[in-house]
């Protein structure tokens, strides 16, 4: 007989008293942080060379214990880094997690319940419903829509696409035409080569003097190549564009979609928070027509990395494109009226996604969130008429939802300094603002100019932080 006293109690590990101690140490170590934060720089860098030569160990054999692991985070991981959650991160989109949604994210990984399939957990799937169905609600999504929560914006949006194409047949994949905001997130075009389109398929359409596009260039596009002998398919429009946060004309677009019949996809990655206020849902306007929409929790809705989500309007072309019924997975077929996520999108195992969210909605109300764009809108508000007030900064588009683009222009330059030399100082200006450790904010191009932007998202940042901000910037410019 086979003696198992070897392995009798399984393998050694922590008791609960241990874990708990042990447990009660990360919570100190990050509450810690979470208090100390705004006071602290924003980040720190260090070089591939200085990260290798403190952190590249051989693969340890033997355990080294909690407070030594710690202590290496502590120092030598955590400090190098750049953190979207301070108060003054307001590069690309960053992300700033209520604390209700760290916990419940840390609920998650402590539950690790397998949300692929409602067998094994019909509660966390019926909570990820209750999540899609409140975003649907939020939106003014039919309620007969279906979605999944993703990982985020990329993979939501080559969700939509990989649904959009199901409709086409494999004849027609290689002549249909794809068209694209000019200012889309890359995600899109990674999303379109992932779905096997070669770049002349995917076509830009031209955004207007207000940087949005509307539905007559998408028109003329499509009228276009439909007499050349292509396939319009689809469009990727915009709600809150990376740069801008510009929301395209949605309304217009949801029209020549459906005269030209073309599948309507919106990146609302970022933008589709707004529709928690009033101005910002009348800006959506036409969001509500999309076939299928992306949207990002972890964006403007403070919720931890990952969560992406995707909402398609006929929820039964989510299970044509992804479903499937391999022979070992025989015993979690669903019923009818039940839900396999692992149905519905890319994966098959999958955490817990939607615990978070709907725990922060749960404790702190919806009217948390709203207050949340209400707050970072007026921020925006404020830092714009800031740099007006110091009168050597121009916009370089309309404020929208809580961004703002501008760049600096030397007072009184108008005329003498070339395009090249404010890209230049611009340029300079950001990468000064970043090395004071004081404030991150990013850089991109528009209309060929370099533009510095703001953009909030953060509940814990106040006006003062903005008006710091500004000051940095304009004590920054003058060493320049
Ligand atoms: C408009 C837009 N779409 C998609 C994405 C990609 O989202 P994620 O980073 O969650 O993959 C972003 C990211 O900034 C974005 O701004």
């Amino acid at each position: 007989m086979l003696d198992h006293a070897p392995f009798a109690d399984g393998l050694p590990h922590p008791s609960p008293d241990e874990i708990h101690k042990h447990a009660a140490q990360i919570v100190n170590w990050l509450l810690a942080d979470f208090t100390a934060l705004p006071q602290r720089p924003v980040g720190t860098m260090a070089s591939p060379a200085q990260m290798q030569a403190w952190l590249g160990q051989p693969l340890p054999e033997e355990g080294q214990g909690l407070d030594a692991v710690l202590k290496t985070f502590g120092e030598l991981v955590a400090p190098f880094a750049f953190r979207p959650n301070h108060p003054r991160f307001i590069a690309f989109i960053p992300s700033a997690p209520s604390y209700y949604s760290i916990l419940g994210d840390w609920l998650c990984a402590g539950i690790n319940l397998f949300a692929g399939v409602w067998l094994e957990a019909a509660g966390a799937t019926q909570v990820e419903l209750v999540v899609l169905d409140w975003f649907k609600e939020l939106l003014g999504y039919p309620p007969g829509a279906s979605g999944i929560l993703t990982g985020g914006g990329s993979e939501a949006n080559l969700t939509a696409l990989l649904v959009a194409r199901e409709s086409l047949s494999f004849a027609d994949r290689g002549r249909a035409i794809l068209y694209v905001n000019q200012h889309r997130h890359w995600s899109v075009d990674r999303a379109a080569r992932t779905i096997g389109l070669h770049p002349d398929q995917v076509r830009p359409i031209p955004a207007g003097t207000d940087f949005r596009v509307h539905g007559s260039a998408l028109a003329e596009a499509s009228t276009r190549d439909t007499d050349a002998g292509k396939l319009p398919w689809a469009m990727v429009a915009t709600a809150g564009a990376t740069s801008t946060g510009i929301v395209d004309d949605l309304a217009s677009i949801a029209d020549v979609c459906r005269q030209h019949g073309l599948w309507f996809h919106v990146d609302a990655a970022y933008g589709w928070s707004a529709s928690l206020v009033p101005a910002g849902k009348a800006l959506l306007h036409g969001l509500e027509r999309a076939d299928s929409i992306t949207l990002d929790p972890h964006k403007w809705f403070a919720q931890t990395f990952e969560a992406g989500c995707v909402l398609v309007r006929d929820g039964q072309r989510l299970r044509d494109t992804f479903a499937h019924s391999p022979e070992y997975m025989q015993d979690v077929r669903p019923a009818d009226d039940e839900v396999n996520f692992a149905d519905l999108g890319l994966a098959l195992s999958r955490r817990f996604r939607a615990l978070k969210i709907w725990f922060s909605i749960k404790v702190l109300g919806i009217g948390w969130f709203r207050a949340l764009i209400q707050h970072t809108c007026a921020l925006a508000e404020h830092g714009e008429r800031l740099l007006q007030q110091a009168e050597c900064f121009e916009r370089l588009s309309p404020r929208a939802l809580s961004m703002v683009c501008f760049r600096y222009r030397p007072k009184g330059s108008r005329g003498d300094t070339t395009e090249e030399e404010l890209d230049r100082l611009n340029l300079a200006l950001c990468a000064a603002v970043r090395d004071s450790g004081k404030a991150f904010l990013s850089s991109t191009r528009l209309n060929e100019h370099v533009a510095l932007r703001f953009c909030f998202v953060n509940w814990r940042t106040t006006p003062r932080d903005v008006e710091e901000i500004v000051e940095l910037l304009v004590s920054l410019k003058e060493k320049l």
